[in-house]
């Protein structure tokens, strides 16, 4: 079938495209209906149908006579560790550690917080969960007390599952004290923590809370798999937006199974027992669909890697692992092969490895940049597949048809919405623009499964931040076009989310608490390019009357604010002080201007502007911050 063929019957036939995708699983119940509305009006996919997630992903493969196949390959070059679970295996760790979870009266709908390292455990723990029907929510290991509290506090979880330490390069970074300090911190702690204790540090345990993990799984009989409704959330994740409360995103669990399922043969044309890596982190959503559901729920086996592009131990890691463990598609963020090509820019440690086995490379995260594309195309002549997606979606609204029907590949784009999607650019008043000109990218209504049904314990947030602005349509809050060909080029976000080395924040949050500082009246932070990390965010602030602080120590506390308070990944390493920001005459901060300066030579002065004094100091600031690109 050719791709115009599928995602045509997508389109004229959602219920009936969709219903034929979903009896590829086994249901314990099939749903009543495929798509329907909730007492709210928004969409739902596959109602009254039951299921267990864990079970789609690891029994029914052991029962099919797979059980011995290798679920997940452990490959950490921090610990200098190797190790495989196959799915037998892994099947018995998560109905024990879930049988753990139990015993400590985690049940359907309760909350469980994961805050762990790149280790098989943390996939057992997510499994462990969605095995009792229990909601996880699993926050990244690199943010700081301050973020993890913030999840807390609105998750309100039963348990929070963590380990003793995490490791960036050669650097142990110990968990406990953080979660301790998030307790701390947090208004409605859970009543109790488990934690992994892994060798290279030891955690001090608070004996009322804390319980050692090991002891909760292995004193515990193994839990069967408790079905759920389809519609029944599966987890929560986390996610920047404009301001500093990040959106709890949720996710379904028989329309985000369906649809990873779908998408393990269209988008990556994988076959189950094939090998899939994803070499990015639990902790975000291309984590939780493509090291854990997508692969296991499909029958392949996915690398568990605990290390970096660089450093652990050279820029040959990516092509180690590829060759060791005959990876068949490889998936990572452009930013972490601007690492390799900076270290490495001949490309002369992949002469060391046989990577025959590779069939093509995905990029995701940010927007893959034409040089790295370049470069990457030169190097290893195989297929290199930009495919657009976000944490709101689940998995790629566009992306090349690799699995039906490959198509040429641009540089600088997505290819094509994926069957499901329909995909628009809209001007500010919501009319579709010319082909080939820049607006919104919106996707009218109904998503197709597996994307979010609404926003946790918030559906008002939801319909503002996504339903409203153009009605009938989801908002991404991405811009870019479509060219003559269909194609779709992702220039974007069009809000205050930027994009530091795949990492999404919110230069809402960071003003928020730089805002906070004694001496500031007030401040904007801007995302601005940076060669390496796709963005990194600036600070310019503007003193308050009377203030008595030296540049140098004012740019270190809102440094120190930021690494404390969000975490190191954030970046924030430059702040400039100047008199007063860009404002337009009704009081809006002009961040456009900001960041137009920082790349373009003669940068417009917008009508609306109250002070154009404000932007040449601005010009000044970035030319003695050394990062002004004429
Ligand atoms: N736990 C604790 N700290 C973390 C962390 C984690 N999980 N992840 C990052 N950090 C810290 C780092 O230790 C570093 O701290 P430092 O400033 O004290 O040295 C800081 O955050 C910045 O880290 P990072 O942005 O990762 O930069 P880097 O120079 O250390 O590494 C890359 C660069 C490209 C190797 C790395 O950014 C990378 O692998 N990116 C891929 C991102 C990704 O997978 N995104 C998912 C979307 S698909
Ligand atoms: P996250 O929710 O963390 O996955 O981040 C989602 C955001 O990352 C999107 O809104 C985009 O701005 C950006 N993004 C992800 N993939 C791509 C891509 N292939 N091209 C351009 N931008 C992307």
């Amino acid at each position: 079938m050719s791709y115009q063929d599928l995602y045509q019957r997508a389109e004229r036939d959602p219920e009936g495209f969709w219903r034929e995708q979903a009896e590829q699983l086994p249901w314990r119940q099939p749903p009543r209906q495929i798509l329907s509305q909730d007492e709210e009006g928004h969409y739902r996919w596959f109602a009254g149908g039951q299921l267990n997630i864990s079970e789609l992903a690891l029994d029914r493969h052991v029962e099919s006579g797979h059980g011995d196949q290798t679920a997940i390959i452990y490959d950490s070059p921090v610990t200098e560790t190797q190790s495989t679970l196959s799915f037998r295996e892994l099947r018995d760790r998560v109905a024990q550690f879930a049988g753990g979870l139990r015993d400590l009266g985690v049940d359907k709908g309760d909350r469980v917080v994961i805050y762990m390292p790149m280790i098989p455990e943390a996939v057992i723990a997510m499994l462990a969960c969605a095995r009792l029907g229990a909601i996880h929510s699993v926050v990244f290991g690199g943010f700081q007390p301050h973020e993890l509290a913030v999840r807390i506090d609105d998750a309100k979880p039963k348990v929070l599952l963590t380990a003793s330490c995490g490791i960036e390069f050669t650097k142990v970074i110990p968990y406990k004290p953080l979660v301790d300090e998030a307790i701390r911190r947090s208004a409605e702690p859970p009543p109790h923590t488990v934690v992994l204790q892994r060798p290279q540090c030891a955690a001090e345990m608070d004996h009322e809370r804390d319980l050692d993990w090991q002891k909760v799984a292995n004193g515990a009989a193994p839990a069967d798999p408790v079905p759920v409704d389809a519609t029944h959330p599966l987890y929560i994740l986390y996610t920047s937006g404009t301001t500093g409360k990040p959106k709890g995103v949720v996710r379904d669990t028989g329309g985000y199974a369906v649809a990873l399922n779908f998408s393990m043969k269209y988008v990556y044309n994988l076959d189950p027992g094939e090998v899939f890596w994803t070499a990015s982190d639990v902790g975000w959503v291309v984590g939780h669909s493509y090291i854990v559901y997508g692969p296991l729920i499909y029958g392949c086996t996915s690398v568990v890697f605990e290390g970096k592009p660089v450093k652990t131990p050279d820029a040959g890691a990516f092509w180690r692992v590829i060759s060791e463990h005959q990876v068949k598609v490889f998936f990572t963020a452009p930013t972490a092969f601007r690492a390799v090509k900076k270290e490495d820019p001949e490309a002369k440690l992949l002469a060391n490895y046989d990577i025959s086995c590779l069939r093509a490379i995905y990029q995701a995260g940010e927007r893959l940049d034409p040089p790295t594309y370049d470069w990457l195309k030169r190097i290893t002549g195989l297929p290199v597949i930009d495919h657009w997606w976000q944490t709101e979606t689940g998995w790629p609204i566009a992306s090349n048809p690799m699995g039906v029907e490959p198509q040429p590949e641009k540089s600088g784009s997505a290819t094509f919405p994926v069957p499901g999607y329909r995909v628009e650019v809209l001007n500010p008043e919501g009319q579709p623009v010319a082909t080939g000109t820049q607006g919104n990218l919106a996707i009218k209504l109904p998503l197709p499964p597996g994307c979010l049904p609404t926003l946790w314990q918030d559906p008002a947030r939801f319909k503002s931040a996504y339903l409203e602005r153009f009605p009938g349509y989801y908002d991404t809050s991405d811009g870019g076009f479509i060219d003559e060909d269909g194609y779709i080029f992702v220039m974007g976000r069009m809000d205050d989310v930027i994009n530091v080395a795949g990492h999404r924040l919110s230069t809402g949050e960071m003003e928020e608490l730089i805002g906070g500082h004694s001496a500031v009246a007030e401040c904007a932070v801007v995302g601005l390019r940076d060669e390496m990390k796709g963005e990194t965010p600036m600070g310019f602030v503007v003193l308050k009357d009377g203030a008595e602080i030296d540049h140098a120590t004012l740019e270190q506390d809102l440094v120190d604010i930021v690494r404390s308070e969000i975490g190191a990944f954030a970046c924030l390493r430059q702040v400039a002080i100047v008199q007063k920001l860009p404002k337009t005459r009704s009081g809006k901060i002009l961040r456009k201007s900001i960041r137009q300066l920082s790349v373009e030579k003669d940068v417009p002065v917008p009508s609306t502007i109250d002070d154009p004094t404000s932007l040449e100091e601005i010009r000044g600031a970035l030319d003695k911050a050394g990062i002004r690109h004429p």
